[in-house]
């Protein structure tokens, strides 16, 4: 689709649209049907998009005509639709368990996915009960480190700390990720290498940032029982695909948990990803997690996509992104609990949706992914959100908001709550020139208006409204599902696999070449290109002074 909106299809609705500020929308009576929907113990609330009836129609019928119900239904089989790694995208399966709708998944999938959840529960089941020893683990686990990095650290993070309120006694939790050694230094000062449980969690186990910091770890640990190497198989457990690598690492064999190839980093938490939350929140509300989520799939699958969730989420991307160009799309957690939520959705949709070759090799003919970006509110609205509301750019919004809190302090969440609904309406809403020369009663008539219109809003700023009833396993679950839904129907509109990375992969190439050059001679400089060969001289001058 052209990134011009006067070439685009939807052309008639972009002209009449801009000719409709967001306040004319919102004036209408029956604008919140339709827009508003309820789904998983959340309310989206679309109502702020700049779109009308029209323009959604318009926009659903060629949603309609781009067969993305067999599309999806692929998807739940476990067709190849990953072409470029010819895999099967199976992350719905993981979640199976809670769903109404019978799984079309292949059965040995399922039943792998069911016995591995088994052996999860059994792990969860023994550290709260402090029977660690009965596994193969040290006797008393006081501390449960997760090593990973990308989807083997953001979607167990994200939970993790969104589901505070939710975490068992006895255990806490932590997350080992940049291979920054200060990282390490400080949580090695923290713990106590005897009582503390390490999950190296890699899906290829050829990780460098997994692998150096899991080597930190275990050299701490094996300090503390004198040098006796036995103490890796006590204190270690491995997520991975790569059960051979893992072995090879020194994790004996029982204490690995698989991932699979049909199932994305970026798409894992629901499985042995997730153990770390299910560590910390027990096996009831990880299996609350996986329903949420299953309550979306079955919503996905069946609802018609006038009232599908996912589905009106990607319309209203695709106007805001390949209708109207908006580059960039903010997303602000009114939670502090969910302040991990915008770097798990920078991974799950830009690392998906940030393609511009179609799995035929040829250009994509429109834009593809916005930059996604933001942080927790109120504190973004008194950092950026002046460019927010005046900038020349228009940025579209997903803010997040929970009802009841998990704290008996109602006030604060009161002026939290109002402080989300206050925004969505000043963007959308804005301040007209008018409004503000009626404000400006100081100077001469040339003073106030330069002061009004400094002072006016322009708005007409798009924003959605994630309103969770409140932040339970089961709603964050939910809400996940929801964006990965989202980013599959995006890849989808788009023409492009939204289920590979291979941008990820010549960075790291390079980085394999750099790390020896850093001590090496001139002999292993020479075949950098300048820059880096200079970088590289100023980093090995610094450092011997
Ligand atoms: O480099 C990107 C990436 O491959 C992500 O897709 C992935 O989530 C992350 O690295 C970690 O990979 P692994 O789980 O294999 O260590």
């Amino acid at each position: 689709m052209s990134s011009d909106p006067s070439s685009s299809p939807f052309a008639e609705h972009v002209e009449r649209l801009s000719r409709t500020h967001l306040r004319e929308l919102l004036k209408d009576g029956a604008r919140g049907e339709g827009l508003r929907l309820r789904l998983g113990g959340i309310l989206l609330d679309l109502s702020r998009q700049k779109l009308d009836e029209q323009a959604i129609d318009a926009l659903g019928r060629f949603v309609q005509a781009s067969g993305w119900e067999k599309a999806r239904d692929a998807m739940f089989a476990g067709e190849p639709i990953n072409t470029s790694e010819n895999r099967a995208v199976l992350h719905t399966a993981l979640r199976a368990s809670g769903s109404r709708l019978k799984s079309p998944a292949p059965r040995d999938a399922l039943q792998e996915i069911e016995q591995t959840l088994q052996r999860i529960e059994k792990l969860v089941h023994a550290v709260e009960h402090g029977d660690t020893e009965s596994m193969g683990l040290a006797s008393t686990i006081t501390d449960v480190v997760n090593v990973g990095i990308g989807g083997s650290d953001l979607g167990p993070r994200l939970a993790t700390h969104a589901l505070n309120n939710f975490h068992l006694p006895r255990i806490r939790s932590h997350f080992l990720t940049n291979v920054d050694g200060q990282a390490a230094a400080d949580l090695m000062r923290e713990l106590d290498p005897r009582r503390t449980l390490v999950i190296l969690v890699s899906k290829t186990f050829t990780t460098q940032e997994t692998l150096l910091n899991g080597q930190v770890l275990r050299d701490w640990i094996v300090r503390a029982y004198d040098g006796d190497e036995r103490a890796t198989a006590r204190h270690f457990l491995a997520v991975s695909a790569n059960v051979k690598e893992a072995e090879k690492w020194g994790i004996v064999a029982s204490h690995v948990y698989p991932m699979w190839d049909f199932v994305g980093g970026r798409l894992s938490v629901w499985s042995a990803v997730g153990l770390s939350l299910a560590l910390a929140i027990g096996m009831d509300h990880f299996r609350a997690f996986l329903a949420g989520a299953a309550e979306v799939d079955d919503h996905f699958r069946s609802a018609p996509w006038r009232q599908n969730l996912p589905v009106l989420l990607s319309i209203v991307e695709y106007w805001n992104r390949s209708v109207l160009a908006h580059a960039s799309r903010a997303v602000i957690p009114y939670a502090d609990l969910l302040g991990d939520l915008t770097s798990y959705l920078q991974q799950l949709e830009m690392e998906s949706l940030g393609k511009h070759v179609t799995p035929q090799g040829k250009q994509v003919s429109g834009v593809t992914v916005p930059v996604v970006w933001g942080s927790v509110g109120t504190n973004a609205q008194h950092a950026y959100f002046q460019a927010l509301h005046q900038g020349t750019d228009v940025v579209p919004l997903d803010f997040i908001g929970v009802v009841k809190p998990g704290h008996t302090l109602r006030a604060s969440n009161d002026a939290l709550l109002s402080n989300l609904l206050a925004q969505a309406a000043a963007l959308a809403l804005g301040k007209t020139f008018d409004e503000a020369l009626a404000e400006a009663k100081e100077g001469d008539e040339i003073a106030r208006r330069a002061l009004a219109a400094q002072r006016t809003f322009e708005g007409d700023r798009p924003s959605t409204v994630f309103l969770l009833d409140a932040l339970t396993p089961h709603t964050l679950g939910a809400l996940i599902a929801l964006y990965e839904h989202k980013v599959f129907m995006l890849g989808h509109l788009w023409g492009i696999n939204a289920f590979d990375q291979w941008g990820v992969e010549l960075g790291k190439a390079i980085a394999r070449q750099i790390l020896p050059a850093l001590n090496g001679g001139a002999d292993e400089l020479a075949g950098f290109d300048s820059s880096t060969r200079a970088l590289i001289e100023a980093i090995q001058d610094r450092r011997e002074g």
